[in-house]
């Protein structure tokens, strides 16, 4: 990540994903319904204005140090935010990093993750030349699973009754991609 001196954006015909600022506020607040935090292992719920003001607060502060990037994904149709995709937990010694994303419950099943994913995919292989891309994600969530694969993710492990979350112990399916180039 040497160099990485301005937050980059990236953008196809369905997307574009940039920078997250203080705007961004009420409408991440109105995604982050019960619908979407049920499948997301470290967010609140309620969501408040607050927990979006610290995530963005915590965004900067760990872009500054090449830590994670935290993007918001636009819908290129309406130039709306409906979700964000996070590179995070990036080692620089190991050269892998962890994605995590999620969108508002009325954008799903319309092509935007998987896009998303393949975006930063493509930059964490090609410009910041990381080496392993992960990610952790509960056995139930079927629609994440998939988007991972139609990324050539593959399966690397399961973490049984790892994480407990609405009254119950959830297994966690492990994904990786590695940067052959
Ligand atoms: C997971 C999530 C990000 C997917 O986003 P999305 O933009 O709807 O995903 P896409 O439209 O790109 O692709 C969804 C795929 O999953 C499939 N899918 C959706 N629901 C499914 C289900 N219940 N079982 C199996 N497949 C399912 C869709 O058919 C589609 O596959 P296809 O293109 O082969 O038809 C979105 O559902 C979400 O935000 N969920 C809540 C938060 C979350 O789970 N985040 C990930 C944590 S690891």
């Amino acid at each position: 990540m040497s160099g990485l001196s301005e937050f980059p954006t990236l953008a196809s015909s369905l997307v574009r994903l940039r920078q997250l600022g203080y705007k961004d506020i009420p409408v991440i607040t109105r995604l982050v319904t019960g619908g979407v935090v049920r499948y997301l292992m470290n967010v609140p719920y309620p969501y408040e204005m607050l927990d979006a003001k610290r995530f963005i607060d915590k965004s900067r502060r760990n872009f500054k140090t090449k830590k994670e990037l935290n993007f918001a994904i636009e819908f290129v149709s309406t130039w709306t935010l409906v979700g964000i995709i996070s590179l995070h937990k990036i080692d620089q010694i190991s050269n892998s990093g962890q994605i995590s994303y999620w969108l508002g419950q009325n954008y799903w099943n319309m092509g935007i993750a998987t896009e998303s994913i393949r975006l930063v995919i493509q930059y964490a292989f090609n410009v910041l030349r990381l080496h392993k891309i992960y990610a952790n994600v509960f056995d139930s969530n079927k629609a994440s699973v998939r988007v991972l694969e139609k990324n050539h993710l593959r399966k690397e492990g399961e973490l049984i009754d790892s994480v407990f979350k609405q009254n119950r112990y959830h297994n966690i399916l492990l994904y990786y991609r590695l940067n052959y180039k």
